[in-house]
């Protein structure tokens, strides 16, 4: 890719909220290994070869919040994402990286909203050239009812900081014209802060990252639609380990992120599953496990029907690492968030459809291979622009 003249490079700055999480800790590391040209990230990148004269790869930096006070190395060791060899590899980095330690609970909203937006001051004013991106990696959370976020006085009035960090977060990296990826499957993109992203020219993507069982159902749903072979049921179980699997015991923080794995199946198949028998037959199952650590495990039983509507089923059997899954997407997306505000984008991008279990933006894809084909028309479009 031959780049104009008239973009220079520029390092990447990740701005974090729950850096000290298994997906923020690992991301550290990876961007560490980037950083020193160390082999086993880049190519696990599909940015990979993309805009690396723009934002080389090896000049990611990674800052940010975290409520844990141990350090990020003591973080990245209990969250059993890895391995002592990597982890030491890049002690110091995960020795020394600072997390900004993030607002008290108890205060308001605004004030919050007000902090962090300092905080995203500082943090730039360490790596002033860089392009910074803000990524939510908060615990899934019940967050607040459409109708109290319809207002900025609203939110301001009713909802406090400790019921739903994330748009605090959001707002201030929007106010602050950062572009946001919201990787959890909490819904930041209320009126106020989509308002406030069209008018300072942000762009965000999210919701929910599509990382394993939801990913590779997405495929398969995709592929068993193309053979018009008909899904009668799909019944998927997940164990997992990790804090996520703990948080999302809890019904009310796991409403949506079940919510955003059952309903894919549907909209991509173009009809409710189950229909014949008046019940919902595609049934998801999250249970926390903690032998398994970060190192999920789902199963899914696929029961579908053929010529003479002759029945027949598939098992799929995924052992998996969700943090593994997961950093190299956060990656990938804060790449493309920084060059796409660069090439002024803004608002909900639902080309990025690809990588979410809920993308937001008008008429996002909800296909596989239409995903692919919108990710593939992204990446032509800005190689175009930058040429
Ligand atoms: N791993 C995956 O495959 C995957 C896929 C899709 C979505 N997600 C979502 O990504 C998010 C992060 O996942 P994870 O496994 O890293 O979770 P995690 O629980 O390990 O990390 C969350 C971090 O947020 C910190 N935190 C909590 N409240 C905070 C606050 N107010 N300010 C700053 N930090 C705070 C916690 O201390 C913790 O370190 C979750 O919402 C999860 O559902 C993960």
């Amino acid at each position: 890719m031959t780049i104009s003249d008239h973009f220079e490079p520029r390092p990447l700055l990740i701005l974090v909220a729950g850096g000290k999480g298994a997906i923020g800790t690992t991301l550290v590391a990876a961007a560490a290994a980037l950083r020193k040209g160390v082999a086993g990230v880049a190519d696990h990148l599909n940015t990979n070869r993309l805009f690396s004269e723009v934002i080389p790869l090896e000049t990611v930096h990674v800052g940010g919040w975290d409520v844990r006070t141990e350090s990020l190395r003591d973080c990245a060791k209990f969250h059993r994402v890895l391995p002592g060899s990597i982890r030491e590899a890049f002690a110091d980095v995960l020795d020394v990286t600072p997390m900004i330690a993030p607002p008290a609970a108890d205060e308001t909203m605004k004030t919050s909203v007000e902090r962090i937006a300092g905080d995203i001051d500082q943090l730039r004013g360490r790596h002033p050239d860089a392009l910074p991106v803000f990524v939510n990696l908060l615990p899934a959370c019940a967050g607040a009812d459409a109708d109290t976020c319809r207002d900025l006085g609203r939110i301001f009035d009713n909802v406090s900081f400790g019921q739903f960090p994330d748009l605090a977060y959001g707002l201030a990296a929007v106010h602050s014209g950062v572009p946001v990826v919201n990787f959890t499957p909490n819904v930041i993109e209320v009126s106020p802060l989509l308002n406030q992203a069209a008018e300072r020219r942000v762009p965000l993507c999210g919701r929910d990252g599509k990382t394993g069982q939801t990913y590779f159902k997405l495929v398969l749903a995709s592929a068993l639609k193309a053979r018009h072979l008909y899904v009668d049921g799909w019944y998927s179980m997940n164990i997992l380990g990790n804090e996520d699997g703990r948080n999302l015991m809890d019904p009310d923080r796991a409403r949506r992120k079940l919510a955003n794995k059952t309903n894919l199946l549907d909209q991509a198949l173009g009809y409710p599953v189950g229909e014949r028998y008046g019940t919902d037959t595609h049934r998801v199952h999250i249970d926390y496990y903690p032998p398994r650590g970060d190192a999920k495990e789902a199963w899914d039983v696929i029961d579908m029907l053929g010529l003479f509507d002759l029945p027949m089923s598939i098992r799929v059997n995924l052992q998996g690492r969700d943090s593994i899954l997961a950093a190299p997407m956060v990656l990938d997306l804060a790449r493309w968030m920084a060059i796409l505000q660069m090439l002024g984008r803004s608002g909900p991008i639902p080309e990025l459809g690809f990588y979410f279990k809920k993308p937001i933006g008008e008429n996002a894809p909800v296909t596989y291979p239409d995903q692919l084909a919108a990710l593939s028309r992204l990446e032509s479009e800005c190689v175009g622009q930058l040429e």
